[in-house]
């Protein structure tokens, strides 16, 4: 017979929901909740934020570009390789900019926030 075993995670910990703050190019603020484990550009599309995600997150159009607040950016884990070259083929890059399909949602970045940049291009019609 199979034990079940207790849950590891303490009680109140399981109901937890991180934040996420997305401004957009025109200043407006949308506070919405991002699950763990959800990569920031399904965050994203899941609350209707207006991000075109063309490749669904297959790296390779860059229409997730999204503008880390400069006292989250640290935070995050750094971007790899892949990532950093699609970021240098985009438009409006920024020193705090990274593609929104390769972050991934942890209870550590409770409280992100990102703009929106007000332009973006579609690597994948280039
Ligand atoms: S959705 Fe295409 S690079 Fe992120």
């Amino acid at each position: 017979m199979r034990r079940i075993l207790p849950r590891l995670i303490p009680s109140g910990a399981q109901n937890f929901m991180p934040k996420v703050v997305f401004i957009d190019p025109n200043g407006v603020e949308r506070n919405v909740e991002a699950p763990l484990g959800k990569s920031l550009m399904d965050v994203a599309i899941d609350n209707n934020i207006d991000m075109e995600a063309a490749c669904e997150g297959a790296l390779a159009c860059s229409t997730c570009h999204v503008i880390v607040d400069q006292g989250w950016f640290g935070k995050l884990e750094a971007p790899d390789e892949d990532e950093e070259d699609m970021l240098d083929l985009t438009s409006n890059l920024a020193p705090t900019s990274r593609l929104a399909c390769q972050i991934t949602m942890t209870d550590a970045l409770d409280g992100l926030v990102v703009r929106l940049p007000s332009r973006v291009a579609n690597l994948l019609r280039v």
